[in-house]
């Protein structure tokens, strides 16, 4: 028996210290093969003698099956926010302030500002206990399960460095690329994709399985550490210290002698986070002796003693190439620039949003002008301006007919968009309702996505969401790439559908202003479909 838990000691170190070269210092020394294998042999021996699982023991990275319900819980300290400036002049309004009340010029730390998902993680004699979301900042939501498949973050800390009990406070961030990558997947299986890294971030760390949650492959920087008796007096002192336990810290922090090299560290980074893996909104601006700290003290929300500088939306030029015009569900008409590829925030855009024809008409938008692109919450780019007009071109004529049906676009009094009337014929527009009918939020049929409404669409199979429940095994059979499993399935997932809530098949109709919450008002309302 001594020799199992030898092993797996054994096993949990060295596993543990090849998550921290891979995950930490990205600086692999094995492969991943060999990885698998000992964590593999940990598992297996885990299960059968489980008297010797460690509480920081790396299985638990992969996530359990039992679903996470969140409890609420309370921070040991209140989790506060920052507050906002948007120029160099209000910084220095921030500076000079500090200057009258401390009667000198303190030294900051300027630290990149991760845009992602705050969280506090507690560790009691070097392990890891529990991790909380930001919440409403004085209580968060549990989510120690989920946190605990984020390889980056230490199972166990080197407390010795510390002291047995302190929270850390950090960003869970999704780097553009796993970003990237998970939406191709969500679209591939009919989700809506998510709308940006952030988004993805903190919808990833509610998720109920937190098997789901390692395949997310989150990471997570630390920025700031709370406890009695943190052997140190300054805040970049106690992110070396952090750094030495074995969490990730940014290699990007600075400390600056004054507020000149603030600025220059804002400017340097105003264009550089262009170049970085994952999204940042700004720059944090930390004094940083803790004794000046404590003498500015705090508001209610935020401390005095640090502020976030945030950048403004993101802007590039490129060229306009041509307009596309793409018809909606609700026959709602969306023009929509192919442009000349080109980085923007990370990643690399081709197409953007024109909006509609009053913007086109508004800027004056040609086809071949240089034109600003900007990245803002939103998914999909847009095109807020003209930065040099192309000679001779001629200005932008809207389109009059429907670009898939041939029908004449209407334009509803005070409406700002252009509409095709032709609902019930075109293509676009009934693929579009139908999508909308099985989507998760609506009648959940997940056996369905995108490309199999167009398959049984393209075939005749269908043209209302009435035409599913007629839908038979042996009509879909011989469709292209069609087994008889996934047909199962299909015919099976529809037929569930009728068990959802009348609010849902309220919403699923998609009926102009029937959002999901007026569907639930209606339905709480009326009951059902007679008495509405
Ligand atoms: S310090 C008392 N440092 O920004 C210390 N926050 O609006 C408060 N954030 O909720 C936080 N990067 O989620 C700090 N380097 C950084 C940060 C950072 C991102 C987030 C954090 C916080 C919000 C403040």
């Amino acid at each position: 028996m001594d020799s199992v838990s030898k092993r797996i000691e054994e096993l949990v170190e060295e596993i543990n210290k090849h998550n921290y070269n891979y995950y930490v210092l990205s600086q692999p020394s094995i492969s991943d093969f060999e990885f698998d294998k000992m964590l593999e042999e940990l598992n297996k021996l885990e299960n059968e003698y489980p008297q010797y699982k460690r509480a920081d023991s790396p299985t638990q990275r992969v996530g359990s099956d039992i679903s996470n319900i969140f409890d609420t819980v309370s921070h040991d300290y209140p989790m506060l926010s920052l507050g906002n400036t948007y120029s160099e002049d209000d910084l220095l309004d921030f500076h000079n302030r500090l200057l009258k009340e401390l009667e000198q010029e303190p030294e900051y730390v300027c630290e990149l500002k991760f845009d992602g998902a705050s969280i506090s993680v507690k560790y009691e004699n070097g392990i890891f206990t529990r991790a909380v979301t930001r919440g409403d900042g004085s209580k968060g939501d549990d989510v120690t399960k989920n946190i605990k498949t984020i390889r980056s973050i230490p199972l166990s800390a080197k407390s010795n460095k510390i002291t047995d009990r302190f929270e850390i406070r950090g960003e869970i961030i999704m780097p553009h690329k796993t970003f990237e990558e998970l939406n191709i997947l969500r679209e591939e299986s009919g989700d809506t994709p998510f709308a940006n890294p952030r988004n993805a971030t903190s919808g990833s760390i509610k998720m109920i399985d937190s098997r789901e949650v390692a395949k997310r492959r989150l990471d997570c920087y630390f920025y700031y550490m709370m406890g009695d008796n943190i052997p140190t007096d300054t805040h970049y002192k106690s992110l070396k210290m952090l750094q030495d336990a074995g969490f990730k810290v940014s290699e990007h922090s600075k400390l600056c002698k004054n507020i000149n090299d603030v600025f220059e560290y804002i400017h340097y980074w105003d264009t550089e986070r262009k170049n970085l893996p994952y999204d940042i909104d700004g720059i944090v601006i930390k004094v940083n002796s803790f004794k000046l700290q404590e003498i500015l003290g705090y508001t209610a929300k935020t401390p005095k003693w640090a502020i976030a500088y945030k950048f403004k939306a993101e802007q590039v030029k490129t060229k306009l190439l041509s307009i596309d015009y793409q018809v909606g569900r609700t026959g709602a008409i969306t023009p929509v620039a192919n442009l000349e590829p080109v980085q923007l925030a990370g990643t690399i855009v081709k197409r953007a949003s024109l909006h509609n024809a009053d913007q086109i008409a508004l800027h004056d938008i040609r086809v071949g002008d240089i034109v600003f692109v900007e990245k803002g919450g939103e998914i999909i780019p847009k095109i807020v301006g003209v930065a040099l007009h192309e000679e001779n071109s001629t200005p932008t004529k809207f389109i009059e007919h429907c670009p898939e049906c041939g029908s004449e676009l209407i334009r509803p009094e005070g409406e700002a968009k252009h509409f095709c009337p032709n609902s019930l014929n075109c293509p676009p527009q009934i693929k579009g309702k139908i999508e909308h009918f099985i989507s998760r939020k609506a009648m959940d049929i997940d056996s369905l996505g995108e490309e199999t409404v167009a398959q049984f669409y393209d075939n005749g199979l269908i043209k209302t969401p009435a035409d599913l429940y007629t839908l038979t095994k042996e009509q879909i059979l011989p469709l292209e790439r069609m087994a008889e499993k996934s047909a199962v399935n299909i015919i099976n997932s529809i037929e569930n559908s009728k068990n959802v809530g009348f609010d849902k098949v309220l919403f699923a109709l998609g009926i102009r202003y029937v959002g999901e919450t007026v569907a639930k008002k209606l339905a709480y309302a009326f009951g059902n479909i007679e008495n509405l």
